[in-house]
């Protein structure tokens, strides 16, 4: 991070709030605006006209044409050793896991073999304008080391953690209930609260883990207040089916979980699509987050998540990729999925609810909205220069758009990575598209 006042010129949008409660207070945008950043933080936003005069003459002003800058993407859900079989065919989720998941989780004990691939899918986060997200690792701890090495070196705030998951899974990728929580613990111990680094409780979902295993996981938790509790929820039929086979003392899926004192606010719950009523009432009720995995959801055949359902309730929701459930790092093709489930549904998807998910809404949802999410004073100077030329198809469609919001919906329409053409963390230049190497992997 560079100790220096830095200031960006052009068209500037960020969120306060979430536009589906506040409409028009809900979010500022600046058509010609200046974002200043001081030693990595936010200083001030606003209009050029206002901000420019008040800037020290020695300050460089780098000038944004024909584009857009946000903060930075947050991805409430992924898989960083799912990166190789995005796009395999033919399986929903439980036969998926069995024939493409499992074998290709077995190899990150090796840190010879995670280590490029904890770094490459780091650079394609950067690529697609996601700064911050929420990983599963595998079963393996130097699945987890070789991530944070990497996560540390390019100073993003990550989050991550080992998978704890002591049945119905191969034997090469089960611990057991006192090796996941040792592994975790020492995990803990060594990277939570490093720079900009979190630590997740992993239980990979209640069918791959004993009651045993929830409560170790649940004790950590108690152990360590701040770390975060990363899990999957009522994603597909047959799953809930099976959970209620496998707790038939527990009153529904999300009961699982809540008997072993795995709610909270930093708990945060992948898909959540077949819930009940008062499912949505706990999640609400202990302040836990869903993870809305639209590419996931229409690839794996798991169902249409009811966005609507979770305002009612009041429960926070942030957008996951779920790569390699999902099909795509960009957060823009995430939305442009995001939108069509809610179409089926009969619900219409905001462009601005749309990046207010992708930005505030996911860094409220995994409750880092204090430090990241928007360009408040003092936050995080994460963010990102979407382009509006960024394919022919898009400079044509933009011409015949007449405001901001039309040209944020497109933006989710036709975007993806080549839309972002710039990413910065910390106010420093992490990503140029224009001046990109090829990838070692
Ligand atoms: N449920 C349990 N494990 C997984 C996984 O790896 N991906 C998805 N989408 N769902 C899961
Ligand atoms: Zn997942």
């Amino acid at each position: 991070m560079s100790n220096t006042t830095k200031a960006f010129r052009g068209e500037i949008l960020h969120f306060l709030s979430d536009p589906a409660k506040d409409n028009e207070q809900s979010y500022q945008y600046f058509e010609d605006g200046v974002l200043v950043v001081k030693d990595g933080l936010v200083e001030t936003v606003g209009l050029a006209n206002d901000i420019l005069p008040t800037l020290a003459d020695d300050v460089v002003v780098k000038q944004h044409d024909n584009g857009l800058l946000m903060p930075g993407f947050v991805d409430t859900h992924i898989h960083y050793p799912q990166t190789e079989i995005i796009g395999s065919y033919g399986e929903q989720l439980l036969e998926w896991l069995e024939t493409y998941t499992f074998p290709t989780e077995s190899q990150f004990g090796d840190t010879y073999f995670a280590k490029p691939r904890a770094q490459f899918f780091l650079d394609q986060l950067l690529t697609n304008g996601t700064t911050t997200a929420l990983v599963f690792g595998t079963v393996h701890p130097e699945s987890v080391d070789a991530f944070f090495t990497q996560a540390e070196e390019l100073n993003v705030r990550m989050i991550c953690g080992k998978v704890m998951m002591d049945r119905n899974a191969p034997d090469n990728l089960t611990d057991t209930a006192e090796s996941s929580y040792e592994e975790s613990k020492a995990l803990i111990e060594k990277w939570h609260g490093k720079g900009r680094l979190h630590y997740a409780v992993t239980p990979r979902f209640a069918p791959t883990s004993t009651s045993e295993q929830l409560h170790k996981a649940g004790q950590l938790l108690e152990e360590y207040p701040g770390v975060f509790m990363h899990t999957h929820l009522s994603e597909n039929k047959n799953e809930c089916a099976w959970v209620s086979d496998l707790f038939p003392e527990c009153e529904n899926y999300l009961d699982v979980y809540d008997k072993h004192g795995l709610l909270s606010k930093r708990s945060v719950f992948a898909h959540g699509i077949h819930l009940c009523d008062s499912e949505y009432q706990r999640l609400s009720d202990t302040d836990s987050s869903l993870s809305y995995c639209p590419t996931s959801n229409l690839f794996l055949g798991s169902g249409l998540f009811n966005l609507k359902k979770a305002e009612e309730f009041n429960v926070d929701v942030g957008l996951g990729t779920d790569v390699g459930g999902g099909t795509s790092f960009s957060q823009l093709q995430t939305l442009n999925e995001a939108y069509k489930i809610q179409q089926l549904r009969g619900e219409k998807l905001t462009a601005l609810k749309s990046f207010y998910l992708a930005t505030l809404g996911g860094a409220s949802a995994l409750d880092l909205d204090d430090k990241i999410g928007n360009f408040t004073p003092g936050k995080e100077a994460d963010f990102i220069v979407l382009d509006y030329k960024s394919t022919d198809l898009m400079r044509v469609r933009m011409n015949n758009t007449k405001d901001i919001l039309e040209r944020l919906f497109v933006l989710t329409t036709l975007g993806d990575d080549r839309t972002v053409r710039e990413t910065y963390v910390m106010g420093d230049l992490a990503h140029d598209r224009n001046n990109k190497k090829t990838s070692a992997l």
